[in-house]
């Protein structure tokens, strides 16, 4: 049995769903020889540590009775520095402008030789050659399907599944909440601002939607999988971005008429990255409603591939990084 020492860096929607998903799958990981094993859980306010393991039920339950799971004062990047594991589960929250406290704890991770699987976007769209090339230098595995589409995969789905095949394009829905406003737009014949309101109730929407809205947080996806799959070294200033806040319940309803639904897509190439509202026609498979994600590949010796999933969800996402983390441990 191998033993993987892990910290859980940040306990939010995503953090927690990662708890929950590793004690729902500790018999699955002991099937195939791994015990993983969580010595640090970190959020805004502190970590519990415990060299031999936390309680993950214990850490759970503090972070829903008390709102912190934290024991003692240390950050991430202390808990990075100085307790002894060899994966970061890297969950804070995405800064685009900065990398915020996850690009720091990352690039923490690789010099102390640490691993790691992460959702987070903002410090791969900002910063994605660096951490690679960190990553590399140190000798640490670097894997972060889950900051693309949550858990519907697509770079280990291009880079392994597909391996070998070129990839002209990569198009597709990569936000679930534009696609949700848009769907319902249709539905309801309702304008912008009345579906935004109610998909914020939902809690679909965030508080400040215009990450969402504008096609910052579609750009930033795209920036990692022109990195990632097509070898770029490309920035979110290299995306040309048109969000969905100028669509008119009008415009939807004639697109509907022939035979057509207005979505967010965003594309990817060599040549261009690019994300803004277009019409695709009703039977299309990227036509997909609510807030679904779905991703078609071009490729050269398989043809279309396309595949559909949930975008974002705490038990979803955690899938995602479950199979990075066997992705990295299965074999070694
Ligand atoms: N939610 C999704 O469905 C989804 C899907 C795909 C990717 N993602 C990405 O996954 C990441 C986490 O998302 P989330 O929804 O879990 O966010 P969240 O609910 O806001 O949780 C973020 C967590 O990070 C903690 N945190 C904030 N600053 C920190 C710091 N400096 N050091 C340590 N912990 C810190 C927060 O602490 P407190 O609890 O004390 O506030 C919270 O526990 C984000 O980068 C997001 O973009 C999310």
């Amino acid at each position: 049995m191998k033993t993987v020492r892990c910290s859980i860096i940040g306990f939010g929607a995503i953090g927690q769903g990662v708890a929950e998903v590793l004690l729902m799958k500790r018999e699955y990981l002991e099937s195939i020889g791994l015990d993983v094993r969580v010595v640090a859980v970190v959020d805004s306010k502190g970590a519990t540590v415990n060299p031999d393991g936390v309680d993950l039920a214990d850490c759970l339950a503090r972070k829903r009775e008390k709102g912190t799971v934290a024991l003692e004062k240390l950050t991430g990047l202390e808990v990075i520095k100085s307790v002894e594991h060899e994966l970061v589960i890297e969950t804070t929250p995405t800064n685009i402008k900065t990398g915020g406290a996850g690009l720091q704890n990352m690039l923490a991770a690789f010099e102390m030789g640490r691993d790691v699987v992460t959702s987070n976007k903002g410090p791969l769209a900002m910063k994605y050659r660096e951490l690679v090339e960190t990553a590399k230098a140190a000798g640490c595995r670097f894997r972060f399907e889950a900051t693309v589409g949550g858990s519907m995969p697509v770079i280990n789905l291009v880079n392994e599944v597909l391996a070998g095949n070129n990839v002209r394009s990569i198009k597709g829905i990569l936000n679930g909440t534009c696609n949700y406003i848009l769907s319902r737009m249709i539905e309801e014949k309702a304008s912008y601002s009345d579906i935004l309101a109610e998909s914020m109730e939902l809690g679909i929407a965030e508080t400040d939607p215009s990450y969402d809205v504008e096609g910052i947080d579609t750009a930033c996806k795209l920036v990692i999988l022109a990195n990632a799959i097509f070898g770029l070294d490309a920035t979110y200033r290299d995306v040309g971005v048109t969000g969905i806040t100028k669509i008119t319940p009008e415009a939807l309803d004639m697109a509907y008429k022939n035979g057509h639904v207005i979505k967010l897509i965003g594309e990817v190439s060599r040549d261009r990255i690019h994300v803004a509202p277009r019409l695709v026609p009703i039977n299309h498979p990227l036509a997909v409603g609510g807030t679904l994600n779905v991703a078609s590949v071009d490729t050269e010796l398989a043809g279309e591939i396309t595949v559909t999933g949930k975008g974002a969800g705490s038990i979803e996402t955690a899938s995602a990084i479950l199979s990075d983390l066997v992705a990295i441990y299965r074999d070694c």
